[in-house]
């Protein structure tokens, strides 16, 4: 329920666009994307300037009152869902959507916290260049959002994850303070790196207002090929195998199952499967020719040939046009969504190091299905990074998801994330801690990771008004 906060101090700093009251106009930004958390609050603060967004943290540093940095509203782990009691309000950062400048001899853009994702890509493509990091949710997601969940996606394996894509940030400190360091500097060792600290840290410690982010050069032709393999360890010998014999041109290198497959086939209905037979395990492969289109074609299919001579690959084809390579992308960017609608499930965005994922992958899903009876085991996603979407699936017939997950949440999360641990992995590869994990990032952490992390929290947001309830475990969850 939300609370009565007094709007007039933020109306004096923001213009009409910038209160927003409207219950319907609120609504759809207080649940988070998949359905899983409804938060409350009275109002969305929409400043458009960063001297807007310091304003508004300087009033609500003043009066106590917590804000919720919000961009496209994609988190996975329910990282921008304002609590439920209404103490808090929202703070979107949509209208700060400039592009402000494009450098293409420095490769660098400069990005105002709301810009989405696909229209960076735009713009970089316009300067013949390209923005190198893309998910599934490029259509919302922000990139103050990206840079506060250092987001990952599908082009970790070649270019890293935001953290190595951020060149230079500008945030809003949680005294409303405005802290520049948007100049990208490539040797800058004036001690504690605050934008390394702001970068992944979900808006507990200020607001990302702009970023400084680094271009790749465009790719003038790339390959793209879909291969189907037995098992998870098949497909990470075929990566080893192409990174061996065409060099560090992998741009992409994806899985996922038969049903994963097979379930956006019966979503999507004008896509249909590149393979001509069913195979257990599929890998979407991208590869980066611009440097030699003919010499890496053929190298590709030279290496395909032989890993389908000896066994190791089942089948493959190589897409013919730039629209059968854009299919085969959209299987993989809907997997999430298809799979939504498939019925209640937990979610897991784990890594283990990349050696031991294979078995990771089989092992657990083994035993999580029998451990707990009924339920479903998938994984899909970016083998080469060592990080999958484990999906533990609710049994056929649940019709009451939210009963399922109040019994089965937490010990199956429990399971999961043991056998994470146990792996030497992490319990969040690139989705982050947000609401969803913030207990667990409390079981499984050690002292000295969480005093560190309550100690950053309290010199920089002493008074505990950034993005609260999030990333930092209760004390009753340590
Ligand atoms: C993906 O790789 O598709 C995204 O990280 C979202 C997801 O968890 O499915
Ligand atoms: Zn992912």
């Amino acid at each position: 329920m939300s609370q009565t906060i007094d709007l007039s101090p933020f109306r004096a700093v923001l213009d009409e666009r910038g209160v927003v009251t409207d219950r319907d106009d609120i609504t759809p930004w207080l649940t988070d994307w998949r359905g899983r958390y409804h938060g409350d609050a009275a109002a969305i603060l929409a400043p458009a300037t960063t001297e807007q967004v310091a304003a508004v943290v300087g009033i609500a540093a003043q009066h106590g009152i917590p804000l919720v940095p919000q961009g496209g509203n994609t988190s996975m782990v329910g990282g921008a869902t304002p609590p439920a009691d209404g103490r808090a309000l929202i703070l979107s950062l949509r209208r700060m959507n400039r592009i402000r400048s494009i450098d293409a001899d420095a490769n660098l853009a400069l990005c105002e916290a709301g810009v989405i994702l696909a229209n960076l890509h735009d713009a970089a493509q316009a300067a013949n260049r390209r923005f190198p990091l893309s998910l599934g949710a490029k259509g919302s997601a922000t990139i103050g959002g990206l840079v506060s969940t250092n987001a990952g996606g599908t082009q970790v394996l070649r270019h890293g994850t935001m953290r190595g894509l951020v060149a230079g940030l500008e945030a809003v400190l949680p005294d409303g303070s405005i802290y520049d360091g948007l100049a990208a500097l490539k040797k800058d060792n004036r001690g504690y790196d605050i934008r390394h600290l702001l970068i992944g840290a979900e808006g507990t410690l200020g607001v990302v207002t702009a970023a400084t982010l680094r271009l790749a050069p465009a790719m003038t032709s790339t390959l793209t090929a879909w291969v189907g393999v037995a098992r998870p360890h098949e497909a990470l010998h075929l990566l080893h195998r192409l990174e061996a014999q065409l060099g560090p041109v992998v741009e992409g290198f994806e899985i996922l199952t038969e049903a994963g497959l097979k379930n956006v086939l019966a979503h999507i209905p004008d896509l249909r499967s590149p393979l001509n037979a069913p195979a257990p395990w599929h890998v979407l492969v991208e590869i980066d020719s611009s440097g030699d289109p003919d010499g890496t074609a053929s190298a590709l299919e030279n290496t395909l040939a032989v890993e389908v001579a000896n066994g190791s690959v089942l089948d493959a084809t190589l897409a013919q046009n730039e629209a059968q390579a854009q299919a085969f992308w959209r299987i993989r960017e809907s997997l999430s969504a298809s799979e939504k609608a498939l019925g209640p499930a937990l979610q897991f965005d784990v890594s283990v190091p990349v050696a031991r994922m294979p078995d990771f992958i089989i092992d657990t899903g083994r035993q999580v299905e029998a451990t707990f009876p009924g339920v479903h085991a998938s994984a899909y996603g970016h083998l080469g990074d060592g990080n999958v979407h484990f999906h533990v699936r609710a049994p056929d017939g649940t019709t009451d998801g939210s009963a399922w997950t109040s019994e089965f949440g937490k010990p199956i999360s429990q399971f999961i994330h043991d056998a994470v641990v146990a792996a030497g992995g992490s319990i969040s590869a690139e989705h982050g801690i947000g609401q969803m994990k913030r207990a667990e990032l409390g079981r499984l952490s050690s002292p000295a990771r969480l005093a560190a992390l309550r100690a950053i929290k309290s010199a920089l947001d002493p008074l505990g008004i950034m993005n609260p309830e999030k990333l930092i475990p209760l004390a009753s969850e340590a």
